[in-house]
């Protein structure tokens, strides 16, 4: 299966079905087309299975848009897509991410994202639209540092 997962940056063009797909899945899709922000679009075998997107602040990032479609979940695919969203960030210099979720705090553990109190999050990150406005108070924070990448870009690949 995982041979067989492509993942595509969004383009401008391709916002309005990302925004969307958000907004039917209840996340925040208001902020996608600021800077700073990359989306992609993975398929399975050639089918549209979901969308993952990166925020970037510094070395920090928040893993944010990490959505699978229905019909798909539960079969190991957003355990890969959020494995190569870590792979894409890694390989733009970025060295943690950091998420905030309503309901699926027990996912991105399992995935090994720590909980942990929101005021310990970088400054960067407290800053963020979803972290000041788009997301509740109640949501929880999870953050996972990168393992270091000998090939990483210089950073640059996609800001
Ligand atoms: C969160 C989300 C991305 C997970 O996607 P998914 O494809 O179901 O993820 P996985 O299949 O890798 O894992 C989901 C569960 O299925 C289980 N699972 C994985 N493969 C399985 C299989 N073959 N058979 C049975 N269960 C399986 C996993 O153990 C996992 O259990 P857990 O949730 O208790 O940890 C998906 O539920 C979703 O899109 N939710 C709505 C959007 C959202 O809330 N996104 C997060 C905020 S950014």
């Amino acid at each position: 299966m995982t041979s067989a997962l492509q993942s595509t940056r969004v383009s401008p063009a391709g916002l309005a079905a990302l925004a969307q797909a958000l907004r039917e899945a209840g996340l925040p899709e208001e902020d996608v087309a600021l800077p700073a922000r990359v989306f992609y679009a993975f398929h399975l075998d050639g089918q549209p299975i979901g969308y993952a997107g990166l925020e970037a602040h510094g070395s920090a990032a928040l893993l944010r848009s990490v959505l699978i479609a229905t019909q798909h979940r539960k079969r190991g695919l957003g355990s890969l897509v959020v494995g190569e969203m870590e792979r894409l960030a890694r390989d733009s210099g970025i060295e943690s991410l950091h998420l905030l979720t309503t309901n699926q705090a027990p996912f991105f553990e399992r995935i090994g994202y720590l909980p942990t109190p929101r005021q310990l999050a970088p400054a960067e990150i407290a800053e963020t639209a979803q972290f000041k406005s788009l997301c509740p108070a109640s949501a929880s924070y999870l953050r996972k540092t990168l393992a270091r990448n000998s090939t990483a870009g210089d950073g640059t690949a996609w800001q």
